[in-house]
């Protein structure tokens, strides 16, 4: 099986060395695999197809028929140049924060020693152990980017300050907000104590924010100047200089923009075809209001995990992609050995929308996995006895004797009990407020179940296989088939930065192949797909 052409040949001419162009399928392959030189297509003097890397291009004059060409076109051009610069990029890739440290230390240091940029997923965790993550991280990329993860915490505000105050403290250059409904006094804080102005007059922003959102009316606020509001009382409590509340004026919050469809975790399940234009025009109509220095860049994450579906986004003018599922599969992660296999074994259709623990009142879900794990079904069973019950002895006794046994395996009190001692060191007013309030003491009830199911995923608490959380999105399955066959397929041999070039590299060699289908090539299904194969050498830098 070789190539075949049908379409209108180009009004050019290929003048080479006739020992470079090749004429069978795997030589063809390889050459249209170095993307890094031009691909010519020619038909010789027996109208055989044939494929070059080398040689020139004539208009007039003797020398073959030109069919089709492909420039030059590296994983390392794809997405924004000044993303790639200012983070000091080989690749505008990134990986997405996975909170109570999934997204660890290892992860973290991996994908920087790649040259990429890792986020480490503070989200859960108390500060002693985010302290702890700083400094491994700053001892092991001290001249590569990484980022922290931000999160917004509405029921405990507390850990957003002392998340930005730490931050601050330890120097934490870039940080991925995320969860925000609205802005808050913390982040702006960080945003704008890192404002300064050099000798010519130029803004300087030290403290970076990648800002994730899937909605436009939460996108907005990122991209605008910071409130004068919360500028003013940033001043009068002596956490920003006047200079710097005046520089806030002039650019966004954010630097970047994230836009998350459907993902593992928490997700609006978006399509990311329809949300990622609208996004881009907002930004677009927000730039031509404000005239920002460096406008703000769009960059994509939710269901990419293959080369086909990096290529779409950068296609459909993402500055950068983002991952996150897939590399929670990957060795660096931290998740227990049962998790990284079962994740191997799933199909995009193996996810399933439950209950979040931290909004578990307002009713917001996040996506799991639910191959494998009873975690689902479980949550919306408490979260449907929430909702019909107003406290836990309303629920009738022979459902509530079946939750006790098959979910808590303790009578419903004896949780509320270990709720009180969690609390008690944690945040007393939690309990305070649910002590005349029954339903509210059904929702910390019910919490205890849906916080703790994932630190059983993560340590691997073989008795709760069944109750494991796994937050996961169809990406992960969309990579399983894809590397199905391949080095990859075993998760042992998954690792982000190495998972990270497949896909940067297959995306590019997608292009070429979709540059030359367009101009009226066909291909072997060989040739149209990009199986990974181990010879790329990571760019690893100390
Ligand atoms: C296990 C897991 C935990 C996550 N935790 C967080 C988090 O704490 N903070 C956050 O901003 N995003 C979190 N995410 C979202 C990822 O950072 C990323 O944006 C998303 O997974 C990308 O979509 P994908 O899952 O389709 O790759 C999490 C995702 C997963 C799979």
């Amino acid at each position: 099986m070789t190539i075949h052409y049908q379409g209108t040949p180009q009004q050019l001419f290929w003048k080479g060395s006739p020992y470079d162009i090749v004429f069978d399928a795997e030589s063809i392959q390889q050459k249209l695999k170095e993307t890094d030189k031009p691909c010519y297509v020619m038909k010789d003097f027996r109208g055989r197809i044939g494929v070059s890397n080398t040689g020139e291009l004539v208009s007039e004059g003797r020398g073959l028929q030109v069919l089709a060409i492909a420039n030059p076109m590296t994983a390392s051009q794809l997405g924004d140049s000044s993303f790639r610069e200012d983070y000091n990029l080989g690749l505008a890739y990134k990986t997405g924060a996975m909170a109570n440290g999934i997204a660890s230390e290892e992860l973290v240091i991996a994908i920087g020693k790649a040259n990429l940029l890792g986020s480490f997923g503070a989200a859960g965790l108390v500060p002693s152990r985010v302290l702890q993550a700083i400094e491994r991280i700053q001892e092991n990329l001290p001249h590569q980017t990484y980022a922290f993860n931000l999160i917004h915490s509405p029921v405990e505000a507390a850990l957003e300050s002392g998340a930005v105050a730490l931050f601050l403290e330890k120097g934490i250059r870039v940080v991925e907000a995320s969860a925000f409904l609205a802005l808050t006094e913390h982040i702006v804080h960080y945003r704008v104590a890192g404002l300064d102005q050099d000798a010519n007059g130029k803004i300087q922003i030290k403290n970076k924010v990648i800002a994730k959102i899937s909605r436009k009316e939460v996108a907005i606020h990122f991209m605008q100047p910071a409130p004068e509001s919360f500028l003013k009382s940033l001043l009068e409590k002596g956490k920003i200089t006047a200079l710097q509340a005046e520089l806030a004026r002039k650019v966004p919050m954010a630097d970047d923009i994230t836009v998350e469809a459907d993902s593992g975790g928490h997700t609006d399940n978006r399509p990311l075809v329809a949300l990622l234009p609208i996004i881009i025009q907002l930004r677009d109509e927000l730039q031509l209001k404000y005239q920002f220095a460096q406008k703000i860049r769009i960059g994509a994450a939710g269901g990419i995990s293959t080369p086909a579906s990096a290529l779409a986004a950068f296609m459909m003018g993402a500055a950068y992609v983002v991952t996150g599922s897939v590399n929670q599969a990957c060795i660096e992660a931290g998740t227990s050995e049962h998790v990284r296999k079962l994740l191997q074994t799933v199909a995009s259709t193996d996810v399933m929308m439950a209950p979040a623990s931290d909004m578990f009142e307002m009713g917001v879900e996040l996506q799991v996995l639910k191959r494998g794990t009873l975690f689902g079904p479980r949550a919306k069973k408490l979260y449907d006895y929430y909702k019909q019950y107003q406290s836990i002895d309303e629920i009738p006794l022979d459902e509530r004797l079946k939750i006790e046994q098959q979910i808590f395996r303790k009578p419903l009190e004896q949780i509320w009990q270990d709720c009180i001692e969690f609390f008690e060191k944690r945040d007393p007013e939690q309990i305070e407020r649910a002590k005349d309030n029954p339903h509210r003491k059904m929702a910390l009830i019910f919490r205890w179940y849906l916080g703790l199911s994932s630190n059983w995923a993560n340590a691997g608490t073989s008795d709760r296989a069944a109750d494991y959380q796994i937050w996961c999105g169809p990406s992960m399955g969309a990579f399983n088939d894809w590397v199905k066959g391949s080095f990859l397929e075993p998760y042992q041999n998954r690792k982000v930065a190495e998972v990270a070039e497949q896909i940067m590299h297959g995306a590019a060699y997608l292009y070429r192949i979709q540059t030359l289908k367009m101009q009226g090539l066909t291909f072997p299904l060989e040739m149209e797909h990009y199986l990974p194969v181990q010879q790329i050498e990571a760019a690893i830098t100390d």
